[in-house]
């Protein structure tokens, strides 16, 4: 919905889709994924591989959870692209819509038990999000949205809080796995710090937008996001009334920067300042 309450032009025409319908599939999935995640770390679990470097892991959990979650859509949906964190592609296909899925976002809080990890499953149509879900997995929550339809919490609406001046901002951030590019992120972050209220970083990018969306911090910014960690929060943090960009980072790698829709120049205008983009 625009701010005027007039339907959004990018929403979907509801003859082309149901997008509402992307909505359940993917949330009666995630939450199957979420209890075979929470099964699995109860029954233990511990490194299977390392992905970009070393301190990139991956479990057996990450491995079955994305299984589990392409299987029940190529179940419900034969001709669906997917695009996943564990195991890629096909990417896009006949019918137009592509899920993108990150099985755990949040790997090493899984595996330390912090909790704060979760599934994230988005349904993408000719190049948009239309519907996502997050499952947070140590609590069963369930975030969602419907382009055009706002976003929720379980069954309550969310709405991003009004943020006062950015010296007031509570900004939420990580770190990638590569040496190099947490070097620069931490300069980064260091010339950020002194001009906010405080930084937070959580370990799950996905509940981190989720986090704006409910008010429960202003913005976020972190270099090296995939699309599967912020393809569905993103989508709920901007039917909340935040807005989101991705440049190209001081590293060359995504640059993701998330804030209230309507003080996103000045966010942005800060990032840029404190050295997070590529020049130029
Ligand atoms: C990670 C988390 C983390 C962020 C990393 C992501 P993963 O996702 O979202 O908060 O800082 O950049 O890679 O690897 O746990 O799915």
């Amino acid at each position: 919905m625009t701010e005027s309450g007039a339907p959004d032009p990018g929403a979907l025409n509801a003859g082309a889709l149901n997008a509402g319908a992307l909505r359940d599939l993917a949330r009666e999935i995630g939450l199957e994924a979420a209890a075979l995640a929470a099964r699995m770390r109860r029954d233990g679990i511990e490194v299977a591989a390392t992905k970009s470097s070393a301190t990139d892991v991956v479990t057996e959990a990450d491995r079955a959870v994305e299984d589990l979650i392409r299987e029940r859509l190529r179940a419900a949906r034969p001709d669906d692209g997917f695009l996943g964190e564990e195991s890629g592609g096909p990417g896009e296909r006949g019918s137009g819509v592509t899920w993108i899925v990150d099985p755990i976002d949040g790997t090493v809080n899984f595996l330390y038990g912090i909790p704060a990890y979760a599934v994230s499953i988005a349904a993408e149509v000719d190049g948009r999000v239309q519907a996502g879900v997050v499952v947070d997995i140590a609590t069963g929550e369930v975030w969602s949205a419907v382009r055009g339809q706002g976003s929720f919490r379980g069954e309550r609406p969310l709405r991003i809080r009004d943020s006062g001046p950015l010296g007031h901002w509570l900004v939420r951030t990580g770190f990638g796995y590569a040496a190099d590019l947490r070097a620069v992120q931490a300069v980064a972050v260091t010339r950020m710090l002194p001009q906010v209220r405080d930084i937070r970083r959580i370990g799950s990018c996905a509940l981190d937008l989720c986090a704006i969306a409910a008010g429960e911090s202003d913005a976020y910014v972190e270099e090296g996001v995939h699309d599967w960690d912020h393809a569905a929060a993103g989508l709920i943090a901007e039917e909340a009334g935040a807005a989101w960009e991705v440049l190209r980072g001081a590293s060359g790698a995504d640059l993701l920067l998330v804030a209230p829709a309507d003080r996103f120049a000045e966010f942005r205008a800060l990032v840029l300042d404190c050295g997070f983009a590529a020049a130029g």
